[in-house]
């Protein structure tokens, strides 16, 4: 089974307030190469086929350039939301299975990568995630409204591999609507993803202080 890649980067990092999109920043605490990059270069396994990059138009230029010693990889125009950036991709995946990933989680393990290819060869789909340390509740009104038992509570990360057939038809119904990630476009048109466990370094870069703080939580 080929393995392709989907990796994000059609965002403006807006949240994080650079002058440019966030991504094409140096890493945090690391001299010569850029988030982008960072990110890019843990895919670069015996196992994965193709790396696909969304850019936005303005990107395009400063992406091709940092991708270029990657032959590996090609570029799509993303869209206005993440949904239609990956939308956009996947029409270009040739793999069998599909990993897609935020470019703004540099610090994935190999680990991570493997598992995520894993998990979809065992059981179709495979969603990096990880427990929560806090209780989480559900509020209502600024009331707690119900307390689910925190051990079936996650926080969902990326890379979230799937079939590219499956995620492909799943994508292929979504419309206009925007979804916060892969997982639940494939929960309501495909069947419920299977999780695997990440790691608490497998942050995103969002915020400014994410590029401030130098050494990754491990
Ligand atoms: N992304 C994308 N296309 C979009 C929006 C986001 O490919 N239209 C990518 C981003 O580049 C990022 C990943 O999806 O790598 C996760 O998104 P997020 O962390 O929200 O990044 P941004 O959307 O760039 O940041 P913000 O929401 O703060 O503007
Ligand atoms: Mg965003």
């Amino acid at each position: 089974m080929n393995v392709s890649v989907i990796i994000c980067a059609a965002g403006k990092g807006s949240r994080a307030g650079f002058e440019k999109n966030k991504l094409l920043l140096p890493m945090p605490g690391e001299k010569g190469i850029t988030v982008l990059e960072k990110t890019v270069r843990a895919f670069l396994r015996e196992d994965i086929t193709q790396i696909i990059v969304t850019l936005s138009p303005c990107d395009k230029e400063e992406i091709e350039l940092l991708l270029a010693p990657y032959p590996l990889c090609k570029t799509v125009f993303g869209g206005d939301t993440r949904t239609q950036s990956v939308k956009n991709a996947l029409a270009a995946v040739e793999g069998d299975v599909v990993l897609i990933h935020d470019g703004a989680r540099p610090y994935v393990t190999q680990k991570i990568i493997s598992d995520c290819i894993e998990s979809v060869k065992k059981y179709g789909s495979g969603v990096c995630a990880l427990p929560v340390i806090d209780t989480a509740i559900i509020a209502e009104d600024g009331n707690i409204a119900e307390v689910p038992k925190r051990e079936n509570v996650y926080t969902v990360q990326t890379p979230q591999g799937f079939l590219t057939s499956d995620i492909l038809r799943a994508y292929g119904q979504v419309g206009e609507e925007i979804y916060t990630d892969d997982s639940a476009v494939y929960a309501k048109f495909i069947q419920k993803p299977r999780l695997f466990l990440g790691e608490r370094g497998n942050k995103k870069l969002t915020f400014r202080e994410d590029f401030e703080r130098v050494t990754p939580v491990r």
